[in-house]
């Protein structure tokens, strides 16, 4: 959003409260202005496709579950976690069916699907091939995080755990992940999601991303 379209009220009270002022005539113009840029911004953000949280270099749930080995066993068990199976032929029949794909096809190396459906496809250090990166394959730690090349195993030091989270974040940590790092995949560029789909983000990190545990330190916001 601009600063322009934040500083005006929503259309609907502005429309209420047209007939109860008479707005001076430079109001009108303003007014259409806003609704086009509002509705042009809808329209880039719903227009799919696939938006990357980071881009760097990747290493690997493995690497990460070494000192995270709760979430890592936890997030293992997400639908995300595999979503590279679900690419195969035989996996899902009738619901490909249903959005009109064919059941029989491998969809695994289809490069309308592998970005949303791997980590970091298409990108340096990304995933490339179930046989070249089998470690990148599905929504993994990295897809919500950031990739790891930066921050783990230096940043993140068992040694000396007391690091702050602004610390890796300016190493590539994203924390925590916000909705727009799901709206990245969640969006209607997949051909299982409708233009009405809504993404209810508390209730699906709850449901899909892994069970959450308590750190031990502090490391502030
Ligand atoms: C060598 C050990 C190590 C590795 C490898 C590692 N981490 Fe960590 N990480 C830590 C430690 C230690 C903490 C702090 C733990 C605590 O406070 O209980 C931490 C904290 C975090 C936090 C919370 C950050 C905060 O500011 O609160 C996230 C998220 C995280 N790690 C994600 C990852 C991801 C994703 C990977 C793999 C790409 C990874 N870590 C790899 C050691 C590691
Ligand atoms: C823009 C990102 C994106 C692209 C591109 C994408 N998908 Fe997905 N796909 C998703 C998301 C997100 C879901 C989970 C939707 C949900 O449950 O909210 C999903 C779910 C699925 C499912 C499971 C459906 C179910 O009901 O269990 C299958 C199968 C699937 N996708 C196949 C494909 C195939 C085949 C392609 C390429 C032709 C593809 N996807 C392209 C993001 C994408
Ligand atoms: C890199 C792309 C990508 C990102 C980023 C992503 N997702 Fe997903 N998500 C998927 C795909 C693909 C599926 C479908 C997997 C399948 O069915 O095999 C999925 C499935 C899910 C499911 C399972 C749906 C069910 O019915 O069980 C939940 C929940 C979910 N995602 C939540 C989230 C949340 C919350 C975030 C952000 C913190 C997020 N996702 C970020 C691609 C992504
Ligand atoms: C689909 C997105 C997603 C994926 C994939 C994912 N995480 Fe997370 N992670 C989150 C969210 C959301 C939070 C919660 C942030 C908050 O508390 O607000 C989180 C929190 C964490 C934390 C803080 C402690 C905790 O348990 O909440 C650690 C550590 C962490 N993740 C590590 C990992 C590791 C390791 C992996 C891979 C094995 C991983 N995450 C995969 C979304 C994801």
């Amino acid at each position: 959003m601009t600063d322009e379209e934040s500083r005006e009220d929503p259309p609907r009270r502005r429309r209420e409260s047209d007939r109860q002022f008479d707005l001076p005539e430079f109001a009108w113009p303003l007014t259409a202005t806003v609704g086009v840029l509002a509705a042009a911004s809808f329209f880039w953000f719903f227009r799919g496709g696939y938006e990357h949280a980071s881009e760097g270099q990747f290493v690997g749930p493995k690497v990460c579950q070494q000192c995270h080995p709760a979430e890592f066993d936890s997030w293992s068990q997400t639908r995300m976690a595999n979503s590279l199976t679900v690419l195969l032929p035989g996996e899902k029949v009738e619901e490909k069916r249903m959005v009109g794909l064919d059941p029989e096809a491998d969809y695994s190396r289809e490069e309308g699907c592998l970005p949303c459906h791997t980590t970091g496809y298409g990108l340096v250090g990304g995933f490339v091939s179930i046989e070249e990166t089998p470690d990148l394959a599905g929504v993994t730690c990295e897809a919500c995080h950031g990739h790891g090349g930066s921050y783990a195993r230096t940043v993140m030091d068992p040694e000396d755990p007391t690091f702050s989270t602004a610390e890796a974040r300016e190493a590539g940590l994203i924390y925590p992940p916000t909705e727009t790092v799901c709206l990245g995949c969640h969006n209607s560029g997949s051909p299982f999601v409708g233009i009405d789909y809504q993404f209810d983000f508390s209730e699906r990190v709850a449901r899909g991303t892994h069970q959450h545990f308590k750190l031990k330190y502090e490391h502030g916001k």
